[in-house]
């Protein structure tokens, strides 16, 4: 698959300016600032990284790492939290962030584990809303862009642990 070919689906000049929008937008619904947001890595540390950069209040940052995946390809629906965060989210204003919303099962998972910390205020933000393998319904405050299906690399995220870095967002044909 690493060898397949790659078609620019969303240029970095664009994926640049929504990620502002979505930090303007988050930047206004939150005027007293101090939100804590908490990335699922690996994928979202170069949109969490972007994200953070366009708002214009304190923010304070952590990083979760969790698989539904187990060993197989498959998610198995099982929520494992391979890293935990370190910041409490008790009674913090929370926006969890990931790259990709694919089955959902990961992140619906993850947010319901984070709402049972009680936190005062709870969002989810994505930079990019899969839709066609969706079978738990997350609700995205935040989205960069929605698409019906493909494999994504790009900008965070990978195909076997390559193409992170790369700046725009191809599909893999
Ligand atoms: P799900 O929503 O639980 O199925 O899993 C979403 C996770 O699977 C994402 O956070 C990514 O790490 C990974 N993933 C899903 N679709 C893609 C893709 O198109 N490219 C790269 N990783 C993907
Ligand atoms: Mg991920």
């Amino acid at each position: 698959m690493k060898d397949a070919q790659k078609k620019v689906l969303f240029r970095s000049e664009d994926i640049a300016s929504r990620v502002c929008e979505l930090g303007r937008q988050i930047s206004a619904d939150y005027p007293e600032g101090n939100i804590l947001l908490i990335g699922i890595l690996k994928g979202a540390f170069v949109f969490l990284a972007d994200l953070v950069r366009c708002l214009d209040q304190p923010c304070q940052i952590d990083f979760a790492r969790i698989s539904s995946y187990g060993s197989g390809t498959v998610s198995s629906g099982e929520l494992k939290i391979t890293m935990d965060i370190g910041i409490p989210v008790a009674g913090r204003d929370v926006i969890l962030v990931d790259d990709i919303v694919d089955t959902g099962l990961t992140l619906n998972q993850y947010r319901d584990e984070l709402a049972r910390r009680g936190p005062r205020s709870l969002k989810v933000a994505a930079m990019i809303d899969k839709t066609a393998r969706r079978e738990r319904h997350v609700k995205l405050d935040y989205c960069g862009f929605r698409i019906d299906d493909g494999f994504l690399v790009g900008y965070g995220l990978d195909c076997d642990e390559c193409f992170r870095n790369l700046g725009s967002i191809y599909v893999l044909e």
